[in-house]
């Protein structure tokens, strides 16, 4: 895949979820099961997306939910043949305009300090750091915390 021209995103189904298992278990030390899943497509604050290219093969995956106009991203991962063709940013932003339009102020997520490859893509697309989570992860690493705050003075200049 050289660009994500020819992807699309679509809700979360229970059929994705063979695939995106897989993809999970190879992206994290601490892998979401099933139910994790399962979770996120009958929660009402939820809106599990995948990805899919022009083959129709799934590519990624974000959980995000908002509850009033707090939007967080809960999970995302990119297949691994899939990464650093801009997916991950794409998904990003898919998420980051769609809590926008269902009136969110600000999007947060939790992530490892380890991880730059995902802290680097979170901080080009507008988040900060805005803290830190003491021991969050199971085996004792810290979360970082970034948000990214809308500005109504951009979406104005942007209007225009
Ligand atoms: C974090 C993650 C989702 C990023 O997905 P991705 O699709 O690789 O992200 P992007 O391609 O949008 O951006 C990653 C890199 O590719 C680069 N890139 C973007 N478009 C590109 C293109 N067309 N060609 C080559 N590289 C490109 C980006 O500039 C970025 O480069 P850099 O970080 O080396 O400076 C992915 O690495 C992943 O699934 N990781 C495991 C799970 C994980 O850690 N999730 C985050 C939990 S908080």
């Amino acid at each position: 895949m050289d660009a994500c021209t020819d992807v699309t995103i679509c809700p979360m189904t229970e059929a994705d979820l063979d695939e995106i298992l897989l993809i999970e278990s190879a992206s994290f030390p601490h892998p979401w099961n099933r139910t994790h899943f399962h979770d996120e497509l009958a929660s009402a604050h939820s809106f599990p997306l995948s990805a899919f290219d022009g083959r129709g093969r799934l590519v990624g995956y974000i959980c995000p939910m908002l509850i009033l106009d707090e939007g967080h991203i809960l999970d995302v991962a990119v297949h691994p043949e899939y990464r650093g063709h801009g997916l991950g940013k794409l998904l990003v932003e898919h998420v980051l305009a769609a809590c926008r339009q269902r009136g969110a102020e600000f999007v947060s997520l939790e992530v490892r300090p380890s991880n730059s490859e995902a802290i680097g893509l979170y901080h080009r697309l507008g988040f900060v750091e805005t803290g830190r989570r003491p021991r969050y992860y199971h085996d004792g690493e810290d979360a970082l915390l970034m948000e990214y705050i809308f500005r109504e003075e951009e979406e104005d200049t942007d209007a225009v």
